[in-house]
């Protein structure tokens, strides 16, 4: 994170040049004028239209836009859940016709690369992403790492990226190109030092946390800040790096504390390895953690180590809403599982794209990065997103509960 920060300035020097010749291919990608991109596919394309210049008002264009995501590896359910909600968002929008804008009707095209949750690979896929596949706009990543590393390369080009779930401050700082439709870590650690002070009243908790992941320390930083100014006392803070086998020597060091609650703002396979091996040294206190727990895997990993756990995030499945009972049926009929908060969010931040180019009525980077930061009361699945002078959207998180081996709700905290 911090030490990332020389080689992500060099990286946006380096750009820079690539960047221009970027932006003039770039313009002839909005697919509204690309002769290429509207090549006819429908059988509604009448054969001697091809003979008279401008194209018919019924004949379909093709709007492309990219995914870069953890498809596999330690955290590989952040990408495919991700990857599932913006493809339900595809597909609903195609039924309906597609996008429509320009005079005409764009069908979306999604491509989706992999990063298997590393940082250095975001580079690459965002650029191949934008310079060989013309992407118009980028939707990714989940992990504040991966998405730090990949910002500057959308931003660079010029082409508009939100990200669906990355909660680091300053991922959106990068640039005015780059957005998210979730909240940020700052009201992410006020959240659950809240929830643990005031709900489940505890005076003293320990954190155990990932040194390499900008989301941990962050809202390592932010729980701790915010839990001391409601009066709660931080007895130990012990740091860890993903993958790590062995947790015994940091939980040992913890249970000498005292604490009532484990705050471990990590991702969910650490997570679970942690809470099988912190049950094996006897320590019972609720765990507590951030959006980063949610997956499928915690409680396939975890098992009885996670039951009566408590974690933020951006929704709860349970929650009767019709935005969300509706996204939940729909979801399942689709993937056979239960949508996660990062299915959610990828839904949202397509669609919220998706309503970004109608209202630009083009797919030109900067009118669509204007489209987008006027995004206001958008109806999502995970809240009401409007987007923030800082590209950020301001939402409410909810808190939910370990029950039978699945999230279910508990709170919801207001910004
Ligand atoms: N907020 C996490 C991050 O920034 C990613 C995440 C979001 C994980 C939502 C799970 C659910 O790294």
């Amino acid at each position: 994170m911090q030490s990332n920060a020389p080689t992500r300035r060099s990286t946006i020097h380096t750009w820079f040049t690539m960047a221009g010749l970027a932006l003039v291919s770039l313009a002839g990608c909005d697919s509204g004028t690309s002769p290429s991109a509207s090549a006819p596919k429908t059988p509604t394309a009448p054969t001697q239209a091809a003979a008279s210049a401008p194209a018919p008002a019924s004949e379909a264009g093709e709007v492309i836009i990219g995914h870069y995501g953890s498809l596999t590896g330690a955290e590989a359910t952040f990408g495919i859940s991700t990857d599932n909600g913006i493809k339900l968002a595809v597909e609903e929008v195609n039924a309906a016709g597609g996008l429509d804008f320009g005079g005409k009707k764009h069908k979306i095209v999604l491509h989706s690369e992999d990063t298997e949750g590393k940082p250095e690979k975001a580079g690459t896929v965002v650029t191949k992403l934008i310079t060989a596949d013309k992407v118009v706009a980028v939707i990714g990543e989940v992990a504040s790492s991966v998405t730090l590393a990949g910002a500057p390369v959308a931003q660079q080009f010029g082409v508009p990226m939100i990200t669906p779930s990355s909660t680091n401050p300053q991922c959106t700082a990068v640039g005015d190109m780059i957005f998210r439709v979730c909240f940020i870590d700052p009201f992410q650690g006020y959240a659950c030092a809240k929830f643990a002070a005031q709900d489940l009243k505890v005076k003293k908790a320990a954190i155990l946390f990932d040194q390499a992941a900008a989301y941990s320390v962050g809202l390592k930083d932010e729980f701790e800040k915010n839990f001391k100014k409601m009066g709660g006392e931080v007895v130990a803070v012990e740091a860890y790096t993903k993958g790590e086998a062995n947790f015994n020597p940091l939980l040992t060091k913890i249970r000498e504390k005292g604490a009532e609650l484990l705050f471990i703002p990590g991702y969910y396979t650490d997570v679970a390895n942690i809470a099988l091996q912190a049950r094996k040294l006897d320590m019972k206190m609720p765990l507590l953690g951030g959006d980063g727990w949610d997956s499928a895997d915690l409680a396939k990993n975890g098992g009885a180590a996670i039951e009566g756990s408590f974690y933020s995030n951006h929704y709860a499945s349970d929650q009767p809403t019709p935005e969300i009972q509706v996204f939940v049926k729909t979801y399942k009929e689709k993937f056979g599982e239960t949508p996660d908060g990062l299915a959610a969010l990828g839904y949202d931040a397509a669609r919220v794209l998706f309503d970004s180019i109608q209202r630009a009525g083009s797919t030109d980077g900067s009118k669509l990065r204007d489209a987008i930061a006027t995004t206001k009361g958008f109806k999502g699945v995970t809240g009401n997103i409007s987007i923030n002078e800082k590209r950020d959207a301001v939402k409410p998180a909810v808190i939910v509960e370990m029950k039978g081996g699945k999230p279910v709700f508990r709170a919801r905290v207001e910004p």
